[in-house]
C-alpha cells in the first residue's frame, strides 16, 4: 500500500448534507428509548454512521447524470442492456439476472439449488446468506482457514477457506453438499480478503467433487486490488483484469449494487448455466419482476453499471482501502485491539479484548456499539454474540442461552466516497477516549429478542 504521508480522496464534493450535531445528554436518551439496539435509532439522531457500508455511499456526478438518461422500459430496456454489457465485461458470465439487492438473488439461487438438510460450505457465509440457507431448511458451514481466526497476526489473505477442512466435507458429506460458497472479501471475519490462489484451488475441489462454486462477489473490487497488492504474480494486471480471472473460476455469482456497484440499491445473480439461469429468471417474474429489472427502476439499472465502470478505478481503489489501513494504525498506537491487517470495507474491534471484564454472553458488543454512540453519536454495528451466537435447534445452551461466536467483534463500516479523513480521525478519537473509560461500562443481557438476525431487531438492558 502506498505510504505516501497524506494520500488525499480522489474527488471533491459538489454536493453537501448537513450532519445531525446532537448532546450527549440527547444521546443518552435516545439510545435508552432505542432499547440500547443502535438500529432503533433515527438517522437524525446519528452524526457518524458507519452502521454499514451497504447502499449509503455517495454517488457520483456521472452516476447521477446516467441516471437521468435511464431507460425506463418494462421489457428489453438499453439501460438493462448496458449493465448486462458492464457486467459481461467484468465477469464474463453470459447470463445476467438483475435483483433488487443481494439477499434476493441468495434467495433465488438457493430456491432453486439448496434443499433441506443440505450443507453449504464457504469461507464465511453473511448473516442473510446464512439466514437463507437456513429459511431452506439447510445449514451453512464455515470453514475459515485457521490464520482468519487469528485477529492479532498479520497475514495477507485472511479470508482464505480452508481447503483441507472442505476436502474433508466432501469426503464425508459429499451427497449432502449441492455447491460451495466463497464470499469476497469476507465480511463475516474482518473483510479480509480471499487470494486468487486459494479461490483457484476452491474451484479445482468443486470440480474433483463435481460441485459448483458460486462466488458472493459483494466487494469484488476490493478483494482483486488486495490481490494485486499482496499476491505477486498479479501486481502488473489491472483490478479489471485480476477480477475476470477470479470470475473465470466459478460457475455462478450473488452480488449486491448497494457495494461494490457504488449504488443505493440493486444487485444480481449471475450464471454460465442456461437451464438454471432459464429457472432463476422464471422464478424471478414471480418475485423481482420481469428479468430484464429485476425490481429496480431503470435509473438504478444505469447508476449500478456506472458505478460497476467506477469502482475499477485504481486511485478510488487505493484511497478506499488506505482509509481504513490509517484508522487501524492509528488504533494499534493507542493499543486498542482491533483486527488486522485492516480490511476493505471496515474496521473490525475485538469486545471481548476491548472489554475483558464483560463476559462474553453479557454482550461486550452491545456496550461498544452504545457507548460509542453516547461519546460521540457514532453508530456502528455489532457483529458478535448477539449476531451470530443464536444457538441452533438441538443445541446446548451456552451461558445465557448463548454461543460464544470465536470473533465477537464490533464492525465500523465505512461508506463509500462519504467521509473524509477529518470525520475518521474524530472516530479514532472517540474510540480512544471510550477506551480509557472501558472500566466504568457494563454489560447487557436481552430484553425482547428477536427470531432471525438477532441484531436488526433485538432490545437490551442493561446490567449493573
Ligand atoms: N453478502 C455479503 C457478503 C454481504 O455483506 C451482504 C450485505 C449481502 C450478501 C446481502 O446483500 O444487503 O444487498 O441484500 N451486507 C450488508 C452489510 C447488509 O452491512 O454488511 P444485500
Amino acid at each position: 500500500m502506498n505510504k505516501r504521508p497524506v494520500l488525499f480522496e480522489p474527488f471533491r464534493i459538489k454536493s453537501v448534507e448537513q450532519m445531525p450535531i446532537t448532546s450527549s445528554e440527547d444521546r443518552k436518551k435516545w439510545i435508552q428509548e432505542a432499547g440500547y439496539n443502535v438500529f432503533g435509532l433515527t438517522a437524525q439522531q446519528v452524526t457518524i454512521d458507519l452502521l454499514t457500508d451497504s447502499g449509503t455511499g455517495a454517488m457520483s456526478d456521472q452516476q447521477w447524470a446516467e441516471m437521468i438518461r435511464a431507460d425506463e422500459s418494462y421489457a428489453g430496456s438499453r439501460s438493462f442492456l448496458e449493465l448486462e454489457q458492464t457486467v459481461k465485461d467484468i465477469t464474463g458470465m453470459p447470463f445476467v439476472i438483475p435483483v433488487h439487492q443481494g439477499r434476493a438473488a441468495e434467495h433465488l439461487l438457493f430456491s432453486e439449488l439448496v434443499e433441506k438438510d443440505q450443507l453449504i460450505p464457504s469461507n464465511g457465509h453473511f448473516d442473510t446468506t446464512l439466514a437463507n440457507i437456513e429459511d431452506r431448511g439447510a445449514e451453512g458451514v464455515n470453514l475459515l482457514h485457521a490464520d482468519g481466526k487469528q485477529p492479532f497476526t498479520d497475514s495477507p489473505f485472511k479470508g482464505d477457506i480452508d481447503l483441507s477442512a472442505l476436502e474433508l466435507l466432501f469426503n464425508t458429506e459429499q451427497s449432502r453438499i449441492p455447491f460451495v460458497m466463497v464470499s469476497v472479501t469476507n465480511n463475516a471475519s474482518g473483510g479480509q480478503p480471499v487470494s486468487l490462489k486459494n479461490i483457484r484451488a476452491t474451484s479445482e475441489l468443486c470440480r474433483k467433487y463435481q460441485k459448483p462454486l458460486i462466488i458472493d462477489a459483494c466487494r469484488f473490487a476490493e478483494n482483486a486490488f488486495f490481490i494485486k497488492k499482496r499476491e505477486s504474480e498479479y501486481a502488473t494486471y489491472s483490478v479489471k483484469e485480476i477480477a475476470l480471472e477470479l470470475f473465470s473460476l466459478c460457475d455462478g455469482m450473488t452480488f449486491s449494487g448497494k457495494k461494490d456497484a457504488l449504488s443505493n440499491i440493486g444487485g444480481l445473480v449471475c450464471i454460465r448455466d442456461k437451464a438454471l439461469a432459464e429457472k432463476i429468471k422464471n422464478r424471478l417474474i414471480i418475485y423481482e419482476g420481469f428479468p430484464t429489472y429485476g425490481g429496480l427502476a431503470g435509473y438504478s439499472l444505469a447508476a449500478m453499471s456506472q458505478g460497476l465502470k467506477e469502482v475499477l478505478d485504481e486511485r478510488y481503489l487505493e484511497y478506499r482501502l488506505r482509509t481504513t489501513e490509517w484508522m487501524v494504525e492509528k488504533l494499534i498506537q493507542a493499543s486498542i485491539p482491533v483486527l488486522r491487517p485492516a480490511g476493505g470495507h471496515a474496521i473490525y474491534i475485538d469486545s471481548k479484548e476491548f472489554f475483558p471484564h464483560i463476559p462474553q454472553h453479557h454482550l461486550p458488543g452491545i456496550t461498544l456499539t452504545t457507548s460509542l454512540y453516547t461519546i460521540g453519536g457514532v453508530r456502528c454495528c455489532e457483529l458478535g454474540t448477539v449476531a451470530f451466537g443464536k444457538t441452533l435447534p438441538g443445541e446446548q445452551d451456552g451461558e445465557d442461552g448463548q454461543r460464544s461466536p470465536e470473533l465477537d467483534v464490533v464492525r465500523l463500516a465505512l461508506p463509500r466516497r462519504t467521509y473524509t479523513e477529518a470525520h475518521m480521525g474524530y472516530v479514532v478519537e472517540c474510540l480512544i477516549e471510550l477506551y480509557s473509560q472501558r472500566n466504568e461500562c457494563h454489560g447487557f443481557r436481552f430484553c425482547e429478542e428477536a427470531p432471525v438476525m438477532r441484531h436488526f431487531r433485538s432490545t437490551f438492558t442493561p446490567v449493573k
